[in-house]
């Protein structure tokens, strides 16, 4: 249980006076200016004509809050439970690889910065540094893992297992990037961070994989990782393999489609997140927001659904929490606050945001994240 307190209202950060951008707008124009071309493209950009980047946003706008006053709300519970654990907020920190093109620090900084919040971090499976390393840097805090697929099955059990052994939580299978999208920037920029090597930690720490290798040269490593996260083949069979060979939830995440969560619980799997990856793979697609009831109405609360693509403030938390998520997750302008300060800047932007969820929750007339699911949102 967490109080707001006079010191969280927006009037007290007014005094510190520090010039770090707040709006997911000036933290992307304040990013652009520190990282390179390649790398802000390849953050920023979306696939296709990013149509569905820009839904992602407006979206949101459609949804509307109808709040209700006088429930006293001086006494927030912002937590979440999630298969077992408790989490501090109703929020984790997305799967984005290869974060070394943003700052040498990469995933060390922002899964410290996450612990410093107490927010769990979903460590991507071709991240910069690799699951141990990322487990020795940020102790005790929560982390789940991202799994790609891996054609040689054997490696993405290896990396699942490694993922157990170093207290990993839960294993979010992310189902839309079987194979990367039609993405513009990158091949207007010549720009592959996968080609470049920085998506390849895992990988390299991998017996499995290792014991794959005809020849340990970058190239040699590279085609390999390539000829691995290319996997159109992955289907429900996978899916029950996998759930079969580990004991920790699996999520699935880019379910868009109502059908496919219901086969997902039948299947064993134990969450959904609804997630278009950011409006990078398939342009077009629907905006996770419009998504959502639909996905939770079938669900039926019977698995926590979790959603992402889009969340840039507060309110946007609360609008997906009264639509049916059980949380959401923060994606690009956490990189936006890597690539501005390191660890420092991710804990800047985190700092924000939840403080802006905490007044946007109470503000609605939710004096928790459960009271926040009978907040009225009509659609304007
Ligand atoms: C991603 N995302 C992603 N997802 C995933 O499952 N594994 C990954 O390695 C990555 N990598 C990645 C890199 C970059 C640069 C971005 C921006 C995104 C998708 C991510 O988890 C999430 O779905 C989106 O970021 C959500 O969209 P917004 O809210 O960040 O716009
Ligand atoms: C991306 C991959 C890494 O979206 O998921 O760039």
């Amino acid at each position: 249980m967490t109080s707001i307190k006079k010191s969280d209202s927006f009037i007290d950060r007014l005094v510190s006076s520090e010039s770090f951008p707040f709006s997911a707008e000036e933290l992307e124009a304040a990013a652009k200016e520190k990282i390179s071309t390649e790398a802000f493209g390849y953050t920023r950009s979306g696939a296709g004509g990013e149509e569905t980047l820009r839904k992602n946003i407006t979206s949101f706008e459609k949804y509307a809050i109808v709040p209700k006053y006088l429930n006293d709300v001086s006494v927030a519970d912002t937590s979440i439970e999630l298969f077992g654990h408790t989490y501090a907020h109703p929020f984790l920190l997305a799967p984005v690889g290869m974060l070394k093109i943003t700052h040498e620090d990469a995933e060390i900084a922002v899964s410290k910065a996450a612990a410093t919040y107490d927010v769990p971090f979903i460590q991507s499976t071709v991240s910069s540094y690799s699951i141990e390393e990322v487990a020795a840097a940020s102790g005790k805090s929560p982390k789940w893992f991202q799994l790609y697929w891996s054609n040689n099955e054997n490696i993405s059990y290896s990396m699942v297992k490694r993922a157990e052994e170093a207290g990993y939580e839960a294993i979010v299978l992310t189902i839309d990037t079987f194979m990367f999208g039609w993405r513009e920037e990158d091949m207007r920029n010549r720009f592959s961070p996968l080609r470049e090597g920085y998506g390849k930690a895992n990988y390299i720490t991998d017996n499995v994989f290792l014991s794959t290798l005809a020849h340990d040269d970058h190239e040699s490593v590279i085609q390999e990782i390539l000829q691995n996260i290319y996997h159109p083949t992955l289907n429900w069979k996978h899916v029950a393999e996998l759930k079969k060979r580990t004991s920790l939830p699996i999520l699935l995440k880019g379910v868009l489609h109502p059908a496919d969560a219901r086969v997902a619980m039948e299947s064993g799997v134990d969450g959904i997140i609804v997630s278009n990856h950011g409006g990078r793979q398939l342009d077009g697609v629907i905006s996770s927001i419009d998504a959502l009831s639909s996905i939770a109405e079938e669900v039926g609360g019977a698995i926590p659904v979790l959603l992402d693509s889009g969340i840039r403030r507060g309110a946007d938390v609360v609008k997906a929490l009264a639509l049916g998520a059980d949380a959401v997750l923060y994606g690009r302008p956490y990189v936006y606050g890597l690539a501005i300060d390191g660890q420092t800047g991710v804990e800047k932007v985190l700092s924000n945001f939840i403080q802006e969820t905490k007044i946007s929750l109470a503000l609605s007339g939710a004096s928790s994240v459960k009271a926040a699911r009978n907040i009225q949102v009509v659609k304007q």
